[in-house]
């Protein structure tokens, strides 16, 4: 059926009238980012020949993703989160605000909440028998290299299954298991003891996994950890790095990995001293640098639905 009425004035009208585009009421940037991708869509529909078929297993695929409560996961997996940052990487080189530890995607894990601590915390609180101790440690620095006090280092991350303490679908995990919050020391100093994590995959039954399934991808993440660091006088930083040798690491799923922020994991004794539950730990050292604020302002503040609870 190669027909193409994109370009009618019939069509043309219709999506004005969708969006409606020029009215007194209603937001007028919604109605021009609906207008511009109802088009696009319309457009895609005429050149493909999407079939009415096509166009209803889309449909229903939207039901399925939303009971699925898999919007963000999928966001990531289709690399708009990634393109995200692509797009925030480019502005900040244009503008002269880069440098700094690299930012990458936040991803939909994250939980509100986790008690702060003074520049060490404790997060391993469920014993996981499959998971041996990790200490993730650093400084957090300025781009002159003067350390930042009292920045504060929030991290989470996977257990051993690959899943986030929240998240768990077995319900295995207390709320803010291997997730915490730091105050950095006057040396700019910070460090969580908790347990190695292994890679995060998408729920197998998901919506994402659909979706990737039918594109002959996996959905899987090597092993990683994620953080954000805010202070009072600097950018907020959203990152994350991967567990070194993860055979994962170039093939990520949310295409997160960055070449700086893969860290050495090495091996060291002395667990027992540390209050470790083995004297043989892995040890990450991963240094974090703050960049300025932007004419006073923390530019870098995303707004989104993020899952909160208290400790
Ligand atoms: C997803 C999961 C993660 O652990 C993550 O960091 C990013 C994305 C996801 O399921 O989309
Ligand atoms: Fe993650």
């Amino acid at each position: 059926m190669s027909v193409k009425v994109f370009d009618t004035q019939e069509v043309q009208d219709l999506l004005k009238a969708a969006a409606n585009i020029g009215a007194d009421s209603g937001n007028a940037r919604l109605q021009q980012i609906v207008h511009r991708l109802l088009g696009d869509l319309f457009e895609a529909i005429d050149d493909l020949d999407i079939t009415p078929d096509e166009v209803w297993a889309g449909v229903n695929y939207l039901n399925k993703l939303g009971q699925d409560g898999e919007a963000a996961l999928l966001a990531a997996g289709i690399g708009l989160e990634k393109y995200l940052d692509v797009r925030l990487d480019a502005a900040d080189k244009a503008a002269g605000t880069d440098g700094g530890t690299p930012r990458t995607i936040e991803g939909p894990l994250y939980v509100a909440g986790a008690p702060l601590r003074e520049g060490v915390s404790r997060i391993d609180i469920n014993e996981d028998a499959d998971a041996g101790p990790l200490v993730i440690r650093g400084k957090v620095t300025d781009t002159d290299g003067k350390p930042v006090a009292n920045a504060i280092v929030e991290c989470w991350h996977a257990n051993s299954k690959g899943f986030y303490s929240h998240f768990d679908p077995t319900g295995a995990q207390s709320s803010f298991n291997l997730r915490g919050a730091v105050k950095s020391g006057p040396d700019g100093a910070y460090a969580f003891h908790t347990l190695m994590p292994v890679g995060y995959g998408c729920p197998p039954q998901g919506a994402t996994q659909q979706l990737l399934n039918g594109l002959g991808r996996h959905g899987n993440r090597p092993a990683h950890v994620h953080f954000f660091v805010t202070s009072a006088a600097h950018r907020k930083l959203t990152t994350q790095f991967n567990i070194e040798g993860d055979p994962l690491i170039w093939d990520d799923f949310a295409y997160a990995t960055r070449e700086e922020l893969i860290p050495a994991v090495v091996e060291k004794t002395g667990g027992a001293a540390l209050g470790l539950k083995d004297d043989a730990y892995k040890d990450i050292e991963f240094n974090v640098t703050l960049t300025p604020l932007v004419q006073g302002k923390d530019n870098q503040i995303v707004s989104r639905p993020r899952a909160a609870a208290t400790a």
